[in-house]
């Protein structure tokens, strides 16, 4: 399967790098509306070649990497300090729809990485005309991986025996859903010495982990690149594989939202949404959560 990415700044190399070293695909195609930054990241990629499974990189203009069987979708301005996803809505919708309507002419697979990512998952499955299933965005995976991160620390476990996840928006409604954490088996409640207390503390360090890089390096794309090869691998793969993507979701009161729950993710792309099992306080924030998006949504389709 060939993979595209579309915008290769920070986030787009990191993706790519990832890809290349998890031997995800033997063909990756850059675009960047810079053709000059694309070709010169496809040069510096393909040079490294002995260092990573066999694989070509090349640039390539929009229409090419829009053929690809999965384009990432990594288009448009990252955060400035201090600014909340969502405030990047005005500037990163129109290059969303513009590319949605090009990579709608074939049938491959969307996966979104750009913020405001629930959003604009939405606005490229619009534009799109392609399936909910096969638009969607790594969403809470990123913060699904720092909680597991902050839990693996606290509890001095490895990060990958921790099942855990964050659900909602990738965002500052995102929630975390305690109720069915779990370590080896064992509900994370249940846990010698865990506490309310832990909950908050780390809840709030996995919505604030962003900010803080952000505030110190000016952007994240180490660890989305890690998450987005994960994702494409799964696609590529056909792995079947549980991740928390966003995707626009029908029913459950959600009618058309993008937001983050667990779904199986394989060749045909995101296809069994997983109703999570939620206490009342997680309903009823992955409800508020919904409300965010949804007003977001209303901003841009008056
Ligand atoms: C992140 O969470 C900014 O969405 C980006 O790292």
């Amino acid at each position: 399967m060939k993979v595209g990415i579309i915008g290769v700044g920070y986030v787009g190399a990191s993706v790519a790098v990832s890809l290349l070293h998890g031997g995800v695909t033997r063909e990756l195609l850059l675009h960047d509306r810079d053709a000059a930054r694309a070709e010169g990241e496809a040069m510096d990629l393909a040079q490294g070649a002995p260092y990573y499974p066999r694989a070509t990189v090349r640039a390539v203009d929009l229409d090419e990497v829009s053929r690809c069987d999965v384009v990432v979708f990594a288009a448009g301005r990252n955060g400035r300090p201090g600014e909340s996803r969502l405030q990047l809505l005005a500037d990163n919708f129109r290059v969303a729809s513009e590319v949605g309507r090009v990579v709608g002419q074939h049938a491959g697979i969307i996966v979104a990485i750009s913020n405001p990512v629930d959003v604009l998952t939405r606005v490229l499955q619009q534009s799109s005309g392609l399936p909910p299933e096969r638009v969607f965005g790594t969403g809470t995976m990123l913060d699904t991986a720092r909680l597991r991160q902050a839990l693996a620390e606290r509890l001095a476990v490895d990060s990958r025996s921790v099942h855990a996840q964050v659900l909602g928006e990738h965002g500052d409604s995102e929630i975390v859903q305690w109720s069915g954490a779990q370590v080896g088996g064992r509900p994370l409640r249940d846990w010698p010495g865990w506490t309310r207390e832990d909950e908050q503390r780390l809840g709030h360090e996995v919505k604030r982990a962003a900010y803080e890089i952000i505030q110190r390096k000016g952007v994240t794309n180490h660890a989305i690149g890690l998450v987005t090869a994960d994702l494409v691998r799964a696609i590529v793969r056909d792995e079947h594989r549980v991740l928390t993507v966003t995707r626009c979701h029908t029913g459950e009161g959600l009618d058309g939202v993008a937001l983050s729950l667990p779904a199986i993710v394989g060749r045909n792309g995101a296809t069994t949404v997983i109703p999570p099992s939620l206490d009342d306080d997680e309903a009823q924030a992955l409800a508020h959560s919904a409300q965010v998006l949804r007003d977001a949504w209303s901003q841009l389709a008056p």
